[in-house]
């Protein structure tokens, strides 16, 4: 049942503010300023907006405290910490779906990361060649995958990461105040109330349960919850650590830095009479050079806005291989080394469609059939979405129902000398809110898909 590793040798975060920043840093992330504004300009905008906000709230922070809760207990990966409570029991294999979860959402968030890193440079030599044109181009996405495969594979190996921590704890103040900048520019571009009203003011009775289960999905992607990421996490942290706040933080500062994303985005969409394209993956590339073009020294800002981009991208892609790496580790006894270079090579293959089917590359990727999505698309609703809420579901109802409530309650009590008064409303949305709604979501989401 042990792993042979006692807590000293596994590593614990060397300070509280290291962990909160580790998991700032994995929450925040291409899911926040790429993923969230096309998601929500395809799913109605403030409707999706106000119900990505009550998924947050309701299932993404009970959740969040849940995982980070049964990764501290015994100091186990995301696989581990479900056979610590339950040993010999299938439901290691919730932890097995985040593995396999977390290396799909790895594949298609690097071919996304590498046009970052492309945009970097693009930008700063004033590069004119479209976004369409970009992605389309086989010789350009293809290394700059490859690129960021690379990257991560170099800091989850060489544990480069207090270096990356101290870093980000400089660089992503500066992403933030560049946003406030860049939303400035955008809310006051002429015609750009258009794009507030339609990030703002909620048409409620274009909700769908699609629109539900895309808002849930988008909260757990952002939140980086559903597949092990913060059980994995949770277990550098120690008993003195107050889970609850530290949850609150990252959940708090995730959140603001959605929100931002979609005034950033949405009034220079409808500015520049865009909004057509306000579903389109592309949505963030295609907008941005938009914004940079109409203020001073744009290229440089635009530079430096990207070059931040792929440095929060990167805390995020060192979160999704370490849940990996931390299982094949823990659990299979590998080595690091051959653990991280083992997935990357996988991971490496299965990003190689998606890097292809964007913007008619391979035109039959582009546009599957039947679905209607390209491969990038079905790979980012499939894993980014469903898996991520199936795990959550069923973290919610180990935690509420498998766990022994007097156990997982001192797991909680353990830093948070205020935990008592909201232990019960904890317990309610663990046991029996966020259970049955994601179940509710989930069952309603597929009879509409087979009718
Ligand atoms: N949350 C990250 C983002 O918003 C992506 C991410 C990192 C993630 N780890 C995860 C998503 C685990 C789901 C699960 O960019």
């Amino acid at each position: 049942m042990t792993t042979g590793k006692s807590v000293q040798e596994r590593g614990e975060w060397s300070s509280k503010v290291g962990f909160i920043l580790a998991a700032a840093g994995s929450a925040i992330g291409l899911g926040n300023i790429w993923r969230f504004p096309y998601t929500a300009g395809e799913h109605g905008g403030a409707a999706f907006l106000f119900l990505y906000l009550i998924c947050i709230a309701l299932l993404g922070l009970p959740i969040m405290i849940a995982e980070l809760a049964l990764g501290r207990y015994r100091h186990r990966n995301a696989v581990g910490a479900f056979e610590a409570i339950k040993p010999g029991s299938a439901w290691k294999l919730v932890g097995f779906l985040g593995v396999i979860t977390g290396i799909c959402i790895w594949s298609f968030y690097s071919v996304i990361a590498g046009y970052t890193v492309g945009f970097i440079g693009k930008t700063l030599i004033g590069n004119t060649l479209s976004y369409e044109a970009f992605a389309s181009n086989p010789w350009i996405s293809i290394p700059l995958t490859a690129f960021f495969i690379f990257l991560t594979v170099i800091v989850v190996q060489g544990g480069v990461r207090n270096g990356i921590e101290r870093w980000a704890k400089i660089l992503m103040p500066i992403l933030f105040l560049l946003m406030v900048v860049l939303i400035i520019r955008s809310v006051t571009m002429k015609g750009a109330g258009a794009g507030l009203v339609f990030y703002l003011k909620p048409d409620l009775t274009k909700i769908t349960g699609k629109t539900v289960l895309a808002a849930l999905g988008q909260a757990f992607f952002s939140l980086s919850l559903g597949m092990g990421c913060m059980i994995t996490y949770g277990s550098y942290l120690s008993k003195k650590d107050n889970l609850i706040t530290s949850g609150c933080f990252v959940a708090f500062f995730d959140t603001l830095i959605a929100v931002m994303a979609g005034f950033l985005i949405f009034p220079a969409l409808f500015a520049q009479g865009m909004e057509a394209q306000r579903h389109d993956p592309g949505l963030l590339f295609k907008v941005l050079p938009q914004i940079f073009s109409q203020i001073p020294g744009g290229n440089l800002v635009g530079a430096s806005f990207f070059l931040l981009l792929a440095i929060a991208a990167l805390t995020s892609t060192i979160s999704l291989l370490e849940v990996v790496t931390a299982y094949l580790v823990d659990e299979k006894h590998w080595l690091r080394r051959r653990a991280v270079w083992i997935t990357a090579a996988v991971t490496f293959l299965l990003a190689l469609p998606s890097a292809m089917s964007q913007e008619g590359m391979v035109p039959a990727l582009g546009q599957l059939p039947l679905i209607n999505m390209s491969f990038l698309g079905l790979m980012n609703w499939t894993f980014g979405n469903i898996t991520l809420a199936i795990g959550a579901l069923l973290t919610s109802i180990f935690f509420g129902w498998i766990w022994k409530s007097s156990i997982s309650h001192a797991e909680l009590s353990e830093g948070c000398p205020w935990y008592r008064p909201i232990a019960p409303v904890l317990s309610f949305l663990l046991k029996f809110f966020c259970p049955l709604t994601i179940l509710v979501v989930l069952i309603f989401f597929l009879y509409n898909t087979i009718k």
